[in-house]
């Protein structure tokens, strides 16, 4: 089994698309396992995008993240970082294929609704940054056996 992060970024919260999203996720079967309320600092923003953090668009990149509180969730399930990944869609949602969160909910490159990890390596360093060991639980869903078979997870 796998973990993985979702941000609910501040475009899914100022546009009341929070249980659409959240609701997809269950109904596939993913288990939330972490999820939490914050404000995200400049200095987790800079982390969580260091790959951006020279680009001329890191500003409005981190001052739309910054917009509201995000809604942050640890996800688990069988290869659940390729999983989610490919519900949310491409980056630029224009291009984002019908049935993703990015290709139903949104218009934008950066309002895009939601960040999911995109590897397993990322899904890790993530997880680690946005919970401690007590925030992420621990628990079986009643309903595994008609998740997956058996020989599934
Ligand atoms: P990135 O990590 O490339 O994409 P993804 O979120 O699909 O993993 O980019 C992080 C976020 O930065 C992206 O969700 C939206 C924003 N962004 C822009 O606004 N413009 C851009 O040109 C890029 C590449 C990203």
């Amino acid at each position: 089994m796998q973990k993985t992060l979702v941000i609910i970024k501040p475009s899914a919260i100022q546009r009341g698309l929070v249980g659409d999203v959240i609701s997809r996720f269950e109904k596939k079967g993913l288990q939330i396992v972490g999820f939490k309320m914050m404000l995200l600092t400049d200095d987790m923003i800079k982390i969580h995008y260091s790959h951006l953090v020279d680009k001329p668009f890191f500003k409005r990149i981190k001052d739309s993240m910054q917009a509201t509180p995000v809604l942050i969730l640890a996800l688990k399930g069988v290869d659940a970082v390729e999983v989610v990944r490919n519900m949310s869609g491409s980056t630029n949602s224009r291009k984002a294929l019908s049935g993703t969160i990015r290709g139903d909910f949104s218009m934008s490159v950066q309002e895009n609704i939601v960040h999911a990890s995109d590897s397993v390596e990322s899904s890790l360093a993530e997880l680690k940054r946005f919970f401690t060991d007590e925030e992420l639980f621990d628990y079986s869903p009643l309903i595994m056996p008609h998740l997956y078979s058996n020989d599934e997870y």
